[in-house]
């Protein structure tokens, strides 16, 4: 099974988790990545209860769009039931690294106003330790060299991601070489360093269900079975 099948797999056993719901009126936080997109594609199957969906980016909200899917603000709508997203790695107890497309501050906005955060990947995604996909920071342009000397003190490497402007008009630094044993710490100091708008750990609050696509078929991995 190629990986676009593997994640194509992943969308639909999502669509079946969240279709499962008893609410009859949906109101769903959408994430980004090419996973996010696979799971979009699922949706005009269960559109009549969408009430809404909130986007976690102009591009997945251009695409909700075009598929005839209601896009509201978070603003507009209260609480969310469910978010589904992508990662770019994934451990043990569902801590996850996010923003390999930049989208990471308003990822982490949807995930904390839904009541369940379910996270779809390929089996590639899943490590024992985090870190060998470069952890992004959002940050303040005036901040990037400050914040950039800040994360070499913590023992990184960060790389500025120049050809990138986030949708809130922020830069993108890439921390290569972070051996993560403590992600609730490590998401907690750099979200301290001035000038950090949001770095790409979802930690304090982690998936609440990861579903895993494998050639064996969908892994579901729940937060709740590990404690
Ligand atoms: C977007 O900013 C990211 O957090 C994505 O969720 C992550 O990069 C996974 O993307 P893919 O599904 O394209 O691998």
């Amino acid at each position: 099974m190629d990986q676009q099948a593997l994640k194509e797999q992943v969308a639909e056993a999502a669509l079946e988790r969240v279709a499962a719901r008893h609410n009859d009126r949906l109101l769903l936080g959408i994430g980004t990545g090419t996973t996010a997109e696979c799971f979009i594609r699922t949706l005009p199957a269960i559109r009549s209860r969408i009430e809404a969906t909130v986007a976690s980016s102009e591009r997945s909200a251009a695409l909700l769009r075009e598929l005839g899917l209601p896009v509201m603000d978070l603003n507009s709508v209260g609480p969310l039931d469910v978010y589904v997203d992508g990662a770019d790695e994934a451990n043990a107890q569902l801590a996850l690294i996010k923003g390999g497309g930049a989208a990471l501050t308003r990822e982490k906005i949807v995930a904390a106003a839904s009541e369940e955060f379910i996270c779809i990947a390929d089996a590639s995604k899943r490590v024992g330790v985090l870190g060998v996909f470069p952890l992004p920071v959002e940050v303040i342009p005036m901040a990037r060299s400050h914040v950039a000397r800040a994360l070499a003190q913590l023992g990184g490497q960060p790389v500025w991601r120049e050809e990138t402007i986030t949708d809130n008009g922020n830069l993108i630094l890439d921390v290569h070489g972070l051996h993560i044993s403590d992600p609730v710490d490590t998401e907690t100091r750099i979200n301290q360093m001035a000038g950090v708008v949001c770095n790409g750990l979802f930690a304090n609050r982690p998936a609440d269900v990861l579903l895993l696509g494998t050639s064996a078929g969908v892994e579901v991995v729940s937060g709740s079975a590990l404690s």
